[in-house]
């Protein structure tokens, strides 16, 4: 099974190969903050420490407001984001 770890409290998850990982954070009160949880508002937004081939693919709509809301390579939207391997994520301000 797909392991997650978060950088914000270095613990690490398993959860089944498909798992949204909006789903994951909110069945397991992560630390981590979502606000529209529809990929327009880029609260969620993140790095993948680890594992960015590990996720769904960027589409068009996530790339747009990405571009609206940070600058930093690689960022995603972690309400649009598949957990399809071991990942480590890194919430950005
Ligand atoms: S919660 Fe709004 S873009 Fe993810």
């Amino acid at each position: 099974m797909p392991k997650i770890t978060l950088a914000s409290n270095n613990k690490t998850y398993e959860v089944p190969v498909g798992t949204k990982f909006l789903d994951f954070c909110q069945d397991n009160r992560t630390p981590h903050d979502f606000g529209c949880t529809v990929g327009s508002c880029g609260t969620c937004r993140l790095v993948l420490e680890v594992g960015a081939d590990k996720v769904n693919p960027l589409t068009d709509e996530e790339q747009e407001t990405l571009e609206m809301c940070t600058d930093v390579a690689g960022a995603r939207l972690g309400c649009q984001l598949t957990v399809n391997g071991d990942i480590r994520v890194r919430q950005i301000d």
